[in-house]
């Protein structure tokens, strides 16, 4: 097993990329700390994590608070004496075109997808540096790399994430802490069922594997970059598209 008695946080893991993570993780042998906004939703995953995985537990909270992302990481620490993997998966979209988008779309994606990011990184990578290891992955985007039409926002907070990506790798590599990106292309999750069929049938017809992607395909990404099989990849960042752009 390939996490075999790591300590794993995922954020956003109720549902979609994230749940897929918290099981693929659980899979192999990681106790996984879901954390979620939707309190209803991750019960239910925490239930089903729970058959494969028991120890791993469900923690309410929100990315954009910083004093509950504190308090979640000291529970964690005190209960669970170490935390070997943060996933920043959890985000959301606000989508409009440029000239219409309102500065509350603005700020809600960035207080989430780019703030969340910074909150939880910091607070979880103090404890790491104390350990002297640690894997971060966080969720990137083909829209912060190349842009999206109707997602300026978007675009924004994960193109910065990115951005901090590099500058985690670089600060906190010589601590023994490797931090990463994924960026996913088109993955059949709810965040892109809101997208227009006609949309969702150009982007398959134009992805190399004819396919758009399962939440499953960029778990194990995730997985990839928490294992010790990624140990000298430090600053990457992978995209899961099917060589939507190549
Ligand atoms: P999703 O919308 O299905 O799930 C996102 C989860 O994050 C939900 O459970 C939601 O409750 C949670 N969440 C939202 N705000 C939160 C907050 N403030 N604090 C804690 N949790 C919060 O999204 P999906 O598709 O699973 O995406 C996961 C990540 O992958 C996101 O960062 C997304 O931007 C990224 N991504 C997804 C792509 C896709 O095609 N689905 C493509 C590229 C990137």
């Amino acid at each position: 097993m390939r996490l075999q008695g790591k300590v794993a946080i995922i954020t956003g893991a109720a549902r979609g990329i994230g749940l897929a993570t918290a099981l693929r993780f659980a899979e192999e042998g990681a106790q996984v700390i879901l954390c979620d906004v939707d309190e209803i939703l991750a019960k239910a995953t925490e239930a089903e994590v729970n058959r494969i995985s028991p120890s791993s537990w469900f923690a309410k909270l929100d990315v954009t608070d910083r004093g509950s992302v504190d308090a979640l990481v000291r529970q964690v620490q005190d209960g669970c004496k170490h935390i070997d993997i943060l996933i920043n998966n959890a985000g959301v979209t606000a989508d409009a075109q440029f000239l219409k988008m309102t500065p509350e779309q603005w700020d809600r994606v960035v207080d989430v997808n780019l703030k969340g990011v910074f909150h939880c990184t910091q607070s979880v990578a103090a404890v790491m540096v104390q350990q002297g290891w640690g894997k971060i992955v966080n969720a990137a985007s083909m829209a912060g790399l190349y842009g999206n039409f109707g997602q300026t926002n978007y675009a924004a907070t994960k193109a910065g994430v990115i951005g901090m990506t590099r500058v985690w790798a670089r600060e906190l590599g010589r601590k023994g802490i490797c931090v990463n990106a994924v960026a996913p292309g088109f993955i059949d999750t709810e965040m892109t069922q809101k997208v227009p069929e006609k949309v969702r049938l150009m982007v398959t017809e134009k992805t190399p594997l004819g396919r758009m992607g399962t939440a499953r395909d960029v778990a194990n990404a995730y997985l990839f970059l928490a294992s010790d099989e990624s140990n000298f990849i430090n600053g990457a960042v992978i995209s899961v598209d099917g060589g939507l752009v190549i």
